[in-house]
């Protein structure tokens, strides 16, 4: 399917009523300007959840949690993106149109998913021949009972090359159906004869992988002996993306309403076990590390994430790099822990051990996320010694960089000054002289020659004007019509003034737009979090009626910064005589210009 066009979604935008939509499933109060209730994202008694009709945007004080009715329905109703779109429509009574052409990912054969319930049903139905008696034996041996089996579809393929012909019929009678059969992982063409195939899996458990609407995309099948390899599992295809999926999240789900807390392990084995002794909210990666975008659908299910490692030093490796993945993830109501499990064991050993009781007490005293990368660094280095203090600050700043959440930031940062003895606002600029990646939209990229002292206190004040306008503009985008002429903005050749002239372009275009229509243009863009919050920050004495004057206050504050700018530019050419004509007209205008604002 086609990408879903942009002037489409900011239509279901505009029509759609952000408090109808959040009150038919959250009722809402009327308070002031705005409506509130008790935010449905994280556990309150007095409300914080407030939803403001006329930016159609809602933002949690408590958790953090804010965005358009696309983004309500994505976490509320667990929608991926293209979904929540659909929903919106269809109670719009709209089709949602996808763009042709410029789409290069592969069509998705929708039969696929019908394959894979089928053959799943065919590996479980086997359990119960006697050729699949073995199979069940090896459940048994493991300590599975028949109930968990059935609950996870565990299944068994016999040991013959042409299961799944048998299955399904001869080939011969059906090319389109073999190749469906390739296409899903099922069938692997012979090497050198490619019109014979033959079974990808043979003599093995299979575990079903399941997407998050329970449909089966993949398998994992695993040797009852010593063969190799001991897990197996289907290749990349159209409705398989391994670095994306997670073994047990639909099962998760379904066990429980609210997931309040999401355990990561790293077995099939692992998940069925601890889910068979009551711990039914483990999830696990595919055999490969937790990526970003694990943790990102995991932050979209639950609030907490616990990590779980072996206790040896390739699952600290492991958890370091988990960690780098995490980092940027966390925000206010969101939580990562990690927990280790003794040299030998995993969970699904450890649980068999110690029971489920004694299991969860290990979840509850995992290890929030900062005390491990704090002890793990500190380790590292001498903490009784100046230098292995200084030292440690070098090895965290990294880290520090990664935590884009100001108040997190600020957390890790007090601890960090804390372990090292470095007083907090010391070990501010040591951080922030190496950090490039800025938090902020607005700071800029300094070089030498800007860091004199009267530029820093200019260039404070010009990040203070960029910052204002883009509130007033996400907060008031019609404000933005006021305004004409401003690609200037772009000669100023910083992240900030960017921004400004997107959302300047963006408001030009499209002159209806509330703060949630306009904060869509975002969604994909990593400065999202920060400007969602922008939106809905309360400026201080503000004095309704002034924000027009406001804005035209901050946009004339920039353009002298940006002819001063092109003014210094063209003296330092000027000074290796190398001007054009044109560029020493330009000169004395800007000149003249300089003067009359004096
Ligand atoms: P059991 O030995 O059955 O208890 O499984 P386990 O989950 O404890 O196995 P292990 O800790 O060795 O592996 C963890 C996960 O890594 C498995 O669930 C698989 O996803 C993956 N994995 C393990 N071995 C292999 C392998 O040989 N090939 C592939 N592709 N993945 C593997
Ligand atoms: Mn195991």
């Amino acid at each position: 399917m086609g990408l879903i066009p942009q002037h489409f979604i900011q239509d279901l935008l505009n029509r759609v009523d952000i408090v109808d939509l959040i009150d038919s499933r959250v009722p809402l109060k009327k308070a002031g300007a705005n409506y509130k209730a008790c935010c449905p994202f994280h556990g309150e008694k007095t409300p914080s959840f407030n939803v403001s009709q006329s930016k159609q945007f809602y933002h949690c004080f408590g958790c953090g949690a804010n965005g358009n009715a696309i983004s309500f329905l994505m976490e509320y109703d667990r929608l991926e993106f293209p979904d929540a779109v659909e929903e919106l429509a269809s109670s719009l009574g709209l089709e949602v149109p996808r763009e042709v052409g410029n789409d290069n990912r592969p069509k998705i054969d929708n039969s696929l998913y019908d394959l894979m319930t089928k053959i799943a049903n065919f590996y479980q139905q086997q359990l119960r021949t006697p050729s699949g008696q073995k199979a069940v034996n090896y459940l048994k041996n493991r300590g599975l009972s028949g109930e968990i089996a059935k609950q996870f579809g565990l299944g068994f393929v016999p040991d013959a090359w042409d299961s799944l012909e048998k299955l399904f019929g001869s080939f011969a009678q059906n090319p389109k159906l073999k190749q469906q059969l390739i296409d899903c992982g099922m069938l692997i063409q012979k090497e050198g004869d490619a019109a014979r195939v033959y079974d990808r899996f043979r003599d093995r458990i299979m575990f079903p992988i399941k997407d998050k609407r329970g449909r089966v995309i993949a398998f994992g099948g695993r040797v009852m002996g010593d063969g190799e390899p001991k897990y197996l599992n289907s290749p990349e295809t159209p409705i398989f993306h391994k670095s994306n999926e997670l073994y047990g999240l639909y099962q998760a789900r379904q066990a429980n309403r609210n997931l309040a807390r999401i355990l990561i392990v790293e077995g099939y084995m692992d998940v069925v076990a601890l889910a068979q002794f009551g711990i039914t909210n483990a999830v696990a990666t595919l055999g490969t590390a937790t990526t970003a975008s694990h943790l990102q659908q995991l932050f979209r299910t639950s609030r907490e994430l616990v990590l779980c490692f072996d206790g040896d030093k390739a699952g600290r490796k492991a958890a370091l790099k988990a960690l780098e993945h995490g980092l940027p993830q966390l925000r206010e109501g969101r939580d990562i822990k990690l927990m280790f499990l003794p040299d030998g064991e995993d969970p699904d050993s450890m649980v068999r051990k110690v029971g489920k009781e004694q299991f969860t007490k290990l979840i509850e005293q995992s290890e929030p996320i900062f005390d491990f990368l704090l002890k793990h660094l500190s380790a590292q280095v001498d903490l009784k010694t100046v230098s292995g203090r200084g030292q440690l600050v070098h090895l965290a700043k990294p880290y520090l960089d990664k935590i884009t959440d100001p108040i997190y930031h600020q957390l890790f940062s007090q601890a960090l000054a804390e372990t090292s003895g470095i007083a907090p606002d010391k070990l501010d600029s040591l951080v922030s002289q190496s950090s490039a990646n800025s938090q902020s939209p607005v700071q800029t990229v300094s070089n030498p020659q800007q860091m004199a002292r009267t530029k820093a206190v200019s260039q404070k004040k010009v990040n203070k004007s960029i910052q204002l306008a883009i509130t007033l503009l996400l907060q008031e985008p019609q404000l933005g019509l006021t305004i004409d002429g401003y690609d200037w903005l772009l000669s100023l050749n910083q992240t900030g003034p960017k921004i400004l002239h997107k959302l300047l372009e963006i408001i030009h275009q499209n002159p209806n737009l509330t703060s949630g229509a306009l904060l869509e243009f975002w969604r994909q863009d990593k400065l999202y979090p920060r400007l969602a919050e922008m939106a809905m920050i309360e400026r201080e004495a503000r004095i309704k009626g002034q924000e027009a004057q406001e804005l035209n206050d901050c946009m004339a504050k920039l353009l002298t910064e940006a002819r001063n700018s092109r003014l210094d530019f063209l003296q330092q050419k000027a000074s290796n005589k190398s001007l054009t004509s044109a560029e020493k007209a330009e000169f004395q205008q800007l000149l003249l210009l300089a003067k009359g604002q004096k």
